[in-house]
């Protein structure tokens, strides 16, 4: 173990912005679209692109926990999503689920014998289900969520009863879990039915509020692993570490109480208490979190955070190795957003909305989308695919499941 007085070195290799620069993207013609165009999203240039708040430091009131947190939120509809700010800014992130869901669900179903099988997914931190929709066009039969929010699952099934009226929906059965992914190393052994199995773990979001010890941690990854299949994969979006503290080192004010805070873009605030992270905790590193609509409040000025977790990478990947997970994607996401904009460039039309063919991402948009990281791992050990019952022969469950722990 290496002494206290060493540091994590947080990469500053995606950090360069100017890397980031880059041509339009051409729009692809399909049947219905004649009309050439492009979709342009620019680089985020950090200091050119907050013009509207100069040297801001709100008062930091005070924070939220996750649970108080996201039991708050309304329902995150399209109609609420329109009225957003920040409305592109979370279309382009829901592009970024749909391609990940996209690309490895038809490279897993290829492996299928029976043409009919659907996929089992599990996904942790759910919410309220806003990426069950995509998972059923992706051919999922059965869909676990969990969430430690009652109103989000509530909500969650709310929205599975109301799709359940459309005939191309293909998911089946739903279980829904009102749990802690982090709190009980135990928890899916035991609660699920003994012979189910998954072919993906998808985390969206969410696992920014799990790494708050090496123990949770650990429970996280038994968690994820108990019931995925060999050769299964795990789906993450994460918070981008080596941006977020390349950003704190460079661009940050000081606030009464002596915490670094950054300010500089209208839309998201980040707070940490100190900038120094010793080389023997690469988990528990606390930060301070608020994005407009999606993560914390605002009002008259004053921001709630909510506290999330830094993923250092390192730690990461050699911790996800135990549990016989490799990782196989691991892109921020101007980068994703490089490798798949010409393949998936008709999602991204579909999917962004933009207003004009030549319509750029606003850049402070932009500098939130450098906030994230994809990484993919897949499972190296477990029941095999082929041995896992799916869709249409699963056992005989209920049709839907929901556990609230305080009913
Ligand atoms: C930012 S939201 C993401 C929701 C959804 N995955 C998405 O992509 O829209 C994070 C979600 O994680 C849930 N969450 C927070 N801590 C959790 C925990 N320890 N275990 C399970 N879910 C948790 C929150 O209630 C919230 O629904």
């Amino acid at each position: 173990m290496s002494s206290n007085s060493q540091s994590i070195q947080f990469s500053d290799s995606d950090c360069d912005y100017q890397k980031y620069e880059r041509s339009p993207i051409k729009k692809v013609n399909s049947g219905k679209e004649k009309e050439s165009g492009q979709i342009n999203v620019v680089s985020p240039k950090v200091q050119e692109a907050n013009p509207k708040v100069q040297g801001a430091n709100p008062k930091v009131q005070d924070t939220l926990t996750a649970r108080d947190y996201y039991n708050l939120q309304p329902k995150n509809t399209e109609t609420h999503r329109r009225i957003s700010s920040l409305y592109y800014l979370r279309n382009f992130q829901n592009w970024v689920k749909a391609v990940l869901i996209n690309e490895y669900s038809s490279a897993l179903k290829q492996n299928f014998a029976d043409k009919r099988n659907l996929l089992n997914v599990f996904e942790m931190g759910c919410g309220k289900g806003g990426d069950m929709q995509k998972w059923s066009k992706a051919g999922t039969g059965l869909w676990f969520g969990i969430d430690i929010s009652d109103t989000s699952l509530k909500e969650a099934e709310r929205r599975h009863k109301t799709q359940k009226e459309d005939k191309k929906k293909q998911i089946q059965k739903i279980y829904l879990m009102e749990t802690k992914a982090d709190s009980d190393s135990t928890l899916f052994r035991s609660r699920l039915p003994q012979d189910l199995y998954f072919d993906f773990v998808s985390m969206q979001f969410m696992a920014n509020l799990l790494f708050s010890s090496e123990q949770a941690v650990e429970n996280m990854f038994e968690n994820i692993t108990c019931r995925l299949t060999n050769q299964g994969i795990v789906l993450m979006t994460i918070t981008d570490a080596n941006v977020l503290v390349k950003k704190m080192r460079e661009f940050t004010v000081k606030d009464n109480e002596g915490n670094y805070v950054y300010s500089k873009n209208q839309y998201f605030s980040l707070k940490f208490k100190n900038l120094q992270f010793p080389k023997n905790k690469p988990f528990g590193q606390q930060y301070y979190f608020y994005l407009e609509d999606s993560v914390g409040i605002k009002e008259d000025n004053q921001i709630k955070y909510v506290p999330e977790y830094l993923i250092e990478l390192q730690s990461f990947e050699q911790k996800a190795k135990e549990y016989n997970l490799e990782i196989i994607e691991n892109l921020n996401f101007i980068d994703f957003f490089e490798k798949y904009k010409q393949k998936h460039s008709n999602l991204l039309k579909i999917m962004v909305k933009p207003p004009s063919d030549d319509w750029k991402m606003p850049l402070d948009q932009w500098e939130i989308a450098h906030l994230y990281r994809v990484v993919v791992l897949r499972h190296l050990k477990g029941q095999a695919q082929s041995k896992i019952r799916r869709h249409p022969h699963l056992t005989e469950l209920p049709d839907t499941v929901l556990e609230l722990e305080n009913e």
